[in-house]
């Protein structure tokens, strides 16, 4: 089983869409895959059809062993995906691991679902958390969406800066450019001459897509909106990358 998370400080960056639609094409593939919504807002949810899951202290539960994750997982409507949906108490989860928790908690957490499942997405809030470094500490290969800007530089290198202080191996981390608007100077310059700190980028790209937006409306990955449209073959290229990096 591999992990691998969507993971940016900034928000707003494409993590959610890309977690979405990774999963999916994954799925569609044939690899039995879990996506994990680790962000209380349950975006990934949202445009999954499902709603959060609003009983319960869960994410207290979770950390004192109460509440086996098995038992947060739930089909979605497409064949070989399922879920963990958010739940509001997530937002309480870097709290929760501080208090009860232990370094490899979410390790732990995500060993027994190994017979199951090839894949497990992590959706993950925007934030550098205690919950943040066990992400990045688990997942075999944390994506990194980033928008061409100088201000998303800065990002970039505080996750790096983030990482080598947590021991963590940067060399996990694969940035790629999202929201891509060739009609701006700054993103076709990034695109075409990426600065020093994006020089390992990933060669795939998304492109600022109006499907993309259009998953919230329609609930649904972009390749059920247009399977042919730009955005959706944006996904395509950058999941071949990643099984590729992945080795899935
Ligand atoms: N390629 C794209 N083209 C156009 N709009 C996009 C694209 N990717 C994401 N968006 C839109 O940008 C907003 C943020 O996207 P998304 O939720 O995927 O980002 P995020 O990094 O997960 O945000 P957060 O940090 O809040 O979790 C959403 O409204 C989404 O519809
Ligand atoms: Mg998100």
């Amino acid at each position: 089983m591999r992990i691998i998370a969507f993971h940016n400080l900034k928000g707003g960056v494409g993590k959610t869409a890309a977690a979405v639609n990774i999963a999916y094409l994954a799925a569609g593939h044939g690899i039995p895959t879990l996506l994990w919504d680790l962000d209380a807002q349950g975006a990934a949810s949202w445009y999954l059809g499902e709603t959060p899951d609003l009983v319960g202290e869960k994410a207290a539960k979770l950390v004192k062993g109460k509440t086996p994750v098995g038992r947060m997982i739930r089909p979605t409507a497409y064949d070989k995906l399922d879920l963990i949906p958010a739940h509001p108490s997530f937002r309480n989860l870097d709290l929760r691991l501080e208090k009860d928790g232990n370094d490899h908690m979410l390790k732990d957490w995500l060993k027994p679902l190994s017979e199951d499942y090839g894949l497990v997405v992590l959706d993950c809030p925007p934030s550098l958390s205690k919950l943040a470094e066990q992400v990045l500490a688990t997942a075999d290969q944390v994506f990194v969406p980033i928008i061409p800007s100088w201000l998303s530089m800065n990002s970039w290198e505080q996750l790096l800066h983030f990482a080598r202080e947590k021991k963590i191996k940067t060399a996990k981390l694969h940035p790629f450019l999202s929201l891509v608007d060739r009609r701006k100077k700054v993103h076709l310059e990034m695109l075409n001459a990426p600065p020093q700190a994006l020089k390992n980028r990933m060669r795939s790209f998304i492109p600022y897509a109006s499907d993309v937006e259009k998953m919230g409306e329609n609930r649904c990955p972009v390749a059920r909106i247009r399977s042919r449209s730009p955005a959706a073959l944006a996904y395509e290229m950058l999941w071949k990358e990643i099984r590729k990096i992945s080795r899935l």
